[in-house]
């Protein structure tokens, strides 16, 4: 299969950059769309010159799609997501996968028993400050990693609810803040420390006036014994949300993080420490002697960089400076040797995150090969959103594997309004 016949489904919100992504697609030839909303559809499919479908199973069942995007509320991801791979087609899910874990493995069991490729646009993965903090991570500059401060606030006013309601409740959106926005986050975690294997975590509705929280602050104890420290709120205009990894040899910061939601043009600073800290911690007399820290600093360029930078004097800069050439001088193309992501497209002014993990997606299904952001690799960010939520409402610390019969009585108890997070208004 050189050209993947593709559907999206739910195309008015974040579904119209699908469908400019999959336009843009050398193999991927756009043939059908669905919306409930049928006069949009209508017009849509029609502009597109594609097959309309109100109901997503005629599509499903009319033998026009091999894989499909679903970009419908979080509610519908399970449903969709199980009429799809039972139909034989490849799917990828929005985030979140689904809003509970039980759900979602569900789907990636059925994934794999009928050989289909399930993918979660987690498109954080692919932004280059994300790319140089996992080469940080995984080349050893930073050594074993101990501890992780990660925080990540923007603001969202009533409005940004009022529009679509259900992004206000447990039934709809699946949570708050954690599911829904911080997912992401959790992804990025996950994906650069490793599995969670302890969390205590606190939230609350400071603000808004729905179901859901808008606050939460998490302590994460992963299997390789690094301890995270996670808050995040939308109840604070963006600025100086931080990124500290801190290693037994380093530490990479991001002091402001910029690339919230999009890539954007991020300061990354390492600091090499003079020796690695078993040694230094073993062998100092002096008892209050601060090891020497040498800072280096890269700076995301905004533009397109020149093909032949000057020679980076730093092991770190030299790495940054690798990664963002690859990136941005690897067009998006087909490759077997994933998972992992092919390049920026480079007809387009700034990088995009979720046109690369589509791109990735599609040559998963071509080279028949992992996704960089297959559903199974991206479960444990669902089940730390999942153990974050059950750890704050039960009042208790969670250890992973979370119980998911717990938590589904819990989410039961969330929808039916029989527990509620707190709420300070
Ligand atoms: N990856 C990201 O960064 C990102 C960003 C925004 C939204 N999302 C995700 O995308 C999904 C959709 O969010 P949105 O903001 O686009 O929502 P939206 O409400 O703006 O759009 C949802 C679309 O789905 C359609 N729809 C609803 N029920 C349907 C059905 N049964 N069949 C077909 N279409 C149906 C609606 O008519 C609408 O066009 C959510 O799960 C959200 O979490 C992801």
């Amino acid at each position: 299969m050189d050209k993947i016949r593709y559907g999206i489904i739910g195309i008015k919100g974040t579904g119209r950059y699908h469908i400019q992504f999959a336009n843009k697609i050398e193999h991927i030839e756009l043939t059908a769309l669905s919306d409930t909303d049928e006069a949009f559809l209508n017009d849509r499919s029609k502009e597109l010159g594609v097959q309309a479908f109100r109901d997503y199973r005629d599509m499903l069942a009319g033998g026009i799609v091999d894989a499909v995007s679903v970009v419908t509320p979080s509610h519908l991801h399970y449903e969709m997501g199980m009429n799809c791979l039972q139909a034989g087609i490849h799917v990828l899910m929005e985030k979140p996968l689904a809003t509970r874990l039980s759900d979602a493995e569900t789907m990636v069991k059925l994934a794999k028993d009928n050989k289909l490729k399930l993918a979660v646009m987690h498109q954080y993965r692919t932004y280059r400050a994300s790319q140089i903090l996992k080469e940080v991570i995984e080349s050893g500059l930073v050594g074993r990693v101990l501890r992780v401060l990660w925080t990540w606030h923007e603001f969202r006013p009533e409005s940004y609810f009022e529009r679509d309601m259900w992004r206000t409740t447990w039934k709809h959106a699946g949570g708050g803040i954690t599911v829904y926005q911080n997912i992401h986050d959790l992804d990025l975690l996950c994906w650069l420390i490793g599995r969670p294997v302890t969390v205590s975590a606190l939230i609350a509705n400071q603000l808004h006036n729905n179901e859901l929280e808008d606050t939460v602050s998490a302590n994460i104890i992963f299997e390789n014994g690094a301890i995270a420290t996670f808050q995040s709120s939308i109840n604070q205009p963006k600025g100086y949300s931080v990124r500290q990894i801190a290693g037994e040899k380093g530490i990479v910061v991001i002091q402001d993080a910029k690339s919230l939601i999009q890539d954007e043009t991020d300061e990354i600073l390492f600091g090499k420490y003079e020796d690695s800290l078993n040694h230094m911690a073993s062998n100092y007399k002096d008892s209050h002697r601060q090891p020497e820290i040498s800072w280096q600093a890269y700076k995301l360029p905004e533009t397109f960089p020149g093909k032949t930078p000057p020679p980076p004097r730093h092991k770190f800069v030299r790495l940054a400076k690798r990664i963002i050439r690859r990136l941005y001088h690897t067009n998006p193309k087909m490759d077997s040797n994933g998972p992992h992501i092919t390049g920026w497209p480079t007809d387009w002014k700034e990088p995009i995150g979720q046109w690369s993990v589509m791109i990735d997606f599609t040559d998963s299904i071509i080279y028949d090969r992992e996704p960089l952001t297959s559903a199974e690799n991206t479960l444990p960010a669902l089940e730390l959103a999942n153990g974050i939520i059950l750890s704050a409402l039960r009042k208790k610390t969670v250890d992973f594997p979370i119980d998911r019969d717990e938590y589904d009585e819990l989410f039961n108890e969330l929808m039916n309004g029989k527990i509620r997070v707190p709420h300070k208004r």
